[in-house]
């Protein structure tokens, strides 16, 4: 059966950021916020597969209010940078899906020296977010929509070896991305409350898509081959993350964990204050972010 849902929300006027927008779930995501009349930035790591992707959104939605910003958003040099760009374009951002994500499978280093997969997955979400406040600030009550996944589950924080100098397994690197990118979700909450920024994480489900197909180790490989016919498709799974973004069926909903359209319950580990505290302050200290500072300049110049 083709899996088909109606978005019928009004984003006309709304910008909207998708992260990894060129395939998979993010690439739905696009759509259907294009088709609901928002205007896209799509921020992809090649050009070319950005407008192939573009090309197809606007030939789908008749929406041809699509921006592309290219960054390997591992490097946190380019987040800024992409950053940057973003606030020289828009004048406020109301959405921003921070989707891009991937699971590495052998142990690689960006050339700033951090992990590849915390990179990917935790430090650019939280950096571009930090990045883009005064232009979330802007918008009316704004959402940013941090794309985990319920392998957060298997998440095995480690603050003494965070970049696994001394053991290294793709799947548990994974899953403590994911699970930092939910307690980053968690603080990032409380503190954006007073700007009327919503941050909320979701699990998109087992999907159908390039995720693992061509970086992780071959066990996983094999098993997403083999388990194809059970996986969603990329339509199905990028539901949960379109209706945190759009749904007015969310407004005022922060600091909550979403799958299949529905709040739930994050791994109990998430509920760990001590740790959750301990995390957010290493993620801060290695990105250089001052949060409460950032909040305070955009109250004073808004
Ligand atoms: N598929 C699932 O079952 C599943 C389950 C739970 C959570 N998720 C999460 O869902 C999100 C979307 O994944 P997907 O399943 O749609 O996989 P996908 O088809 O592989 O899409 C991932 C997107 O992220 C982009 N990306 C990867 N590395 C990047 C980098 N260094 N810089 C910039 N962009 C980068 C990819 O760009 P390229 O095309 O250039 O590689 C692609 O656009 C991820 O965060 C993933 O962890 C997926």
């Amino acid at each position: 059966m083709v899996y088909m849902m109606e978005y019928s929300e009004d984003m006309t006027g709304k910008v909207c950021i998708v992260t990894g927008s060129n395939s998979g779930i993010g690439k739905e995501t696009a759509i259907a916020l294009a088709e609901m009349g928002g205007r896209l930035a799509l921020v992809v790591r090649s050009r070319e597969k950005g407008e192939t992707a573009k090309n197809e959104m606007v030939e789908q939605t008749g929406n041809s209010n699509i921006d592309i910003f290219v960054a390997d958003l591992s490097e946190m040099e380019q987040v800024q940078s992409v950053a940057k760009q973003i606030k020289d374009t828009y004048e406020k951002v109301d959405v921003l899906v921070n989707n891009a994500g991937a699971i590495i499978g052998d142990r690689q280093e960006t050339s700033e020296g951090y992990e590849m997969t915390i990179a990917l997955n935790h430090f650019a979400p939280l950096l571009l977010t930090y990045e883009l406040i005064p232009l979330l600030a802007k918008s009316e009550s704004a959402r940013v929509v941090n794309v985990s996944s319920a392998a957060h589950s298997f998440g095995d924080v480690d603050l003494d070896d965070p970049f696994y100098r001394n053991s290294y397994g793709s799947m548990k690197a994974y899953g403590t991305s994911k699970l930092m990118m939910i307690m980053a979700t968690k603080e990032l909450a409380t503190k954006l409350e007073k700007l009327d920024i919503s941050v909320n994480a979701v699990h998109p489900g087992f999907v159908r898509t390039n995720f693992g197909r061509s970086n992780a180790g071959l066990g996983s490989k094999i098993f997403l081959k083999l388990t194809s016919p059970f996986q969603r498709s990329p339509e199905h799974g990028a539901e949960t993350q379109i209706y945190v973004a759009s749904s007015p069926e969310v407004n005022g909903v922060t600091g909550k964990y979403f799958a299949d359209m529905k709040e739930k319950k994050p791994s109990k580990k998430v509920g760990n204050e001590e740790l959750r505290k301990a995390v957010w302050k290493f993620s801060n200290n290695i990105l250089g972010l001052d949060w409460d500072n950032q909040i305070q300049s955009v109250s004073v110049s808004a």
